[in-house]
């Protein structure tokens, strides 16, 4: 590894149970100081893949180094410079947040006086000093993510890995959150590893994104670089004909880059949205159809998602694997 990749992935896969390719063969490295962010629907492989490079799980093959530590060889140099905040809650109901990230320090071996004074800094980070000394049990949804935040960072290390950090949390919270995740970076040229659901967030915290469908990586690059890679404005129209295929008629028409058609719903890549769509509208008339429907939207990180994995992430078609862990997503977004 250079000196500047923290992280390198080599073919990593894992298959459960002899059939299930959860992770397929993927590479990619992150850089020190990066927010690397896993984008993908339910599913997709994001807590497989973290659950590998934080030795929780053993790949079925491939490899990857933490800070030039094999994941398969030196699991134990590997936890100790790592911290991982889980997509599930981990925290220990009847115990105190503040003893909640004593044990996990204890377990670490940080010495007690040393532990005390980290874990009432990281409090304080994470705005938790006023519920410190109260049972979990009594924590929100939002306090209990914090807290898991700031048991990742008792042992101060050098990569962070976060797990859907932000799911389920209400507007505010989750500025706080990405809050702390600036913060770490910044003031500690922390490397910080994410995992997340919401395009939104990868689009404002992350300096790169991997997007991730079905186990294989799709795409990887800045925010930026996979907004420029869709080439062209998307003009989104609706019909009111679903039994008569109009895409390739669409299609004839000089400017339009591409057209993907969902029963009466097209989405139709143009060079300029604003010249192409009255002309859009004046082809399906022709026809002897009417558009109910026009929107009209610049490249975004959304379009980039869409573009790349040729679904969206909230319309998933969905398997009985997948409703499992929708299952779980729900409930976590409702505690
Ligand atoms: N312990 C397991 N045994 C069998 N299959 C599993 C296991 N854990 C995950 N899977 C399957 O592996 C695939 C990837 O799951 P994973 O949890 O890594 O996805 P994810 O991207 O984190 O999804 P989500 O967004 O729902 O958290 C899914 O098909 C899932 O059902
Ligand atoms: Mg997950």
């Amino acid at each position: 590894m250079t000196e500047n990749n923290v992280i390198v992935v080599r073919n990593l896969s894992k298959v459960y149970g002899g059939k299930i390719k959860a992770v397929n063969k993927i590479s990619f490295f992150i850089k020190r100081g990066e927010i690397f962010g896993f984008l993908g629907p339910n599913g997709a492989g994001k807590t497989t893949t973290i659950k590998m490079l934080t030795t929780l799980i053993a790949p079925t093959s491939g490899d990857a180094r933490i800070l030039g530590y094999s994941i398969k060889g030196d699991s134990s140099m590997v936890r100790a410079s790592i911290g991982v905040v889980p997509q599930e809650f981990t925290a220990d109901e009847d115990l105190t947040g503040f003893d909640n990230a004593l044990l996990i320090a204890d377990l670490y071996g940080i010495p007690r006086a040393i532990a005390k004074k980290r874990i009432s800094d990281l409090m304080e980070l994470v705005e938790l000093n006023g519920a410190m000394n109260r049972k979990v049990s009594t924590y929100s949804g939002g306090m209990r993510r914090r807290l898991e935040l700031a048991i990742g960072l008792v042992n101060h290390p050098k990569i962070l890995f976060l797990d859907e950090p932000t799911l389920g949390l209400d507007v505010q919270t989750r500025a706080a959150v990405w809050r702390y995740i600036q913060k770490l970076k910044k003031d500690y040229n922390m490397t910080l590893f994410m995992t997340t659901h919401y395009l939104e967030e990868a689009d404002s915290l992350c300096d790169r994104i991997a997007i991730i469908d079905r186990g294989r990586i799709i795409r990887i690059g800045s925010p930026n670089k996979l907004k420029a890679g869709i080439g062209g404005d998307i003009v989104s129209l609706s019909v009111n004909n679903d039994h008569e295929d109009l895409t390739d008629m669409l299609r004839k028409i000089n400017g339009v880059v591409e057209v993907k058609r969902v029963g009466k719903d097209y989405r139709i890549k143009v060079k300029l949205a604003e010249t192409l769509a009255p002309k859009l509208i004046t082809a399906i008339s022709a026809k002897g159809y009417q558009v109910t429907k026009l929107s009209m939207t610049k490249p975004t990180l959304d379009e980039a998602y869409l573009e790349y994995t040729g679904r969206s992430l909230r319309e998933e078609e969905t398997s009985t694997g997948d409703v499992m862990s929708q299952r779980r997503t729900l409930r976590l977004s409702r505690s």
